[in-house]
């Protein structure tokens, strides 16, 4: 094998071989753990290792350091095994297949642990599943008498080889976390949307879930944006991320998977939601237009599984009549908020009989409204009301009230 595998730079740009390392992820996941080794038998051995290359270099936050480090990443699988050159540099890493020249450190594991490392449970103290060995440092890298040169590159290519490590672990960062490293918006100055996000979104983050979310960034550069993609593509361990944007993009990540669309036009989001839906997750950042946004609720809720969240942030332009806001009519339902109020008299529809039921009454269970952001969740509205005698007046069994 030779030629490279995958590769991050510090301006986060990301480049995958021809192996599709998202379809492969998509089919092992389910398998972790315990049926990991005939998975990988049925895909192919060099095919699963390369992508789980692949999703270790996504998940690996490479430190400022002066110079290049090697690390030999050996993978297993009974007799075969794969060889990689991971080589972590100033907020850089790539991996390349192939035996590394001067490997600093050799990191062994086998094909099934690594798996298991990726996407098993999360945040486990379990003993590492790698072996990991320090090797001698090459000469032509710590040349003679110059103590401090040799400790100051010693530091660095440690830092390297741990931030390596750090990324092979159980462990998933807070979103807080991975909103500053990969540079979304939703958490500090302006938004402090993580918080709500961990609260709703914690219970499913190590679950299978597919996410949508609208909005990639980067307007028509289509390699710059995908910030939150890459931010929830960590946090949801074993998800699958689709974003959707007006304009085409790539954000060649594992696990990513990028979709072209017009929120504004219903028959846009519903080819692409018949295709790749259902989801377990929608979030609406894009466009914060008031019709716009509107259109693809309706448009999509129905795409959302029982138990799905739909979150609709920047909600501040419901007040803005340049967006389409009414600071006025704030009870109108042409805005956002005006709209998404009438979600929760529809919750309670039962309680005040009304006569023609929406799709939205009966599949609306719960909304949370945050500063300028709400989660709505969908499932069954069927709870039963009270019967009739007691909803025309107090029991005659209740006590006398203040003011009787
Ligand atoms: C605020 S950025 C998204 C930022 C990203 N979610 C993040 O947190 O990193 C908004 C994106 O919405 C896209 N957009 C604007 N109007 C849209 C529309 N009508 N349909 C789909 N995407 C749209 C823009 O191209 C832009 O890339």
């Amino acid at each position: 094998m030779a030629g490279q595998v995958s590769h991050v730079t510090k301006e986060g740009v990301f480049v995958t071989t021809d192996v599709n390392s998202t379809d492969i992820l998509e089919e092992l996941i389910p398998a972790v753990p315990g049926a990991v080794t005939e998975k990988v038998r049925s895909i192919g051995f060099e095919q699963v290792s390369r992508a789980l290359v692949d999703e270790l270099v996504a998940r690996c936050d490479p430190p400022s350091v002066a110079g290049d480090t090697e690390v030999h990443l050996k993978v297993t699988f009974g007799p075969e095994s794969a060889d990689y050159t991971v080589t972590i540099g100033d907020r850089s890493v790539a991996a390349a297949a192939g035996v590394p020249k001067t490997p600093w450190t050799r990191i062994e594991i086998s094909v099934e642990g690594f798996a298991e490392t990726l996407f098993g449970r999360p945040n486990t103290t379990a003993t590492p599943l790698w072996r990991h060995q320090a090797l001698h440092v090459p000469e032509s890298r710590t040349p003679p008498g110059e103590v401090r040169a040799i400790l100051k590159i010693q530091e660095d290519a440690d830092r390297s080889n741990n931030a390596l490590v750090t990324a092979l672990s159980t462990h998933r960062p807070s979103l807080e976390q991975l909103a500053y490293r990969f540079g979304t918006d939703k958490w500090g100055t302006v938004h402090w949307y993580t918080t709500h996000y961990e609260r709703h979104f914690g219970p499913l983050s190590n679950e299978r879930v597919r996410v949508m979310e609208i909005g990639i960034g980067g307007f028509d550069d289509p390699d710059a944006g995908g910030a939150s993609l890459r931010m929830w593509q960590q946090y949801f361990r074993r998800g699958i991320v689709y974003g959707l944007d007006l304009f085409e993009k790539r954000i060649p990540v594992p696990r990513i998977r990028t979709l072209q669309g017009n929120q504004a036009n219903g028959d846009s989001l519903r080819n692409v939601a018949e295709k790749h839906g259902p989801f377990d997750i929608i979030v609406d950042d894009g466009s914060h237009l008031n019709e716009g946004i509107i259109t693809s609720f309706k448009t999509l809720f129905p795409y959302l599984r029982d138990g799905g969240i739909y979150v609709v942030e920047d909600m501040e332009t419901a007040y803005w009549p340049g967006w389409g806001g009414n600071p006025p009519d704030r009870a109108g339902t042409a805005t956002s908020m005006g709209f998404l109020k009438t979600l929760i008299d529809g919750i309670n529809h039962r309680e005040w009989d009304k006569e023609n039921t929406s799709y939205f009454d009966d599949n609306v269970v719960a909304a949370h409204f945050y500063h300028n952001m709400a989660f709505i969740v969908k499932g069954p509205n069927h709870e039963c009301a009270a019967p009739p005698p007691i909803r025309t007046g107090p029991p005659d069994y209740w006590p006398p009230q203040d003011g009787d």
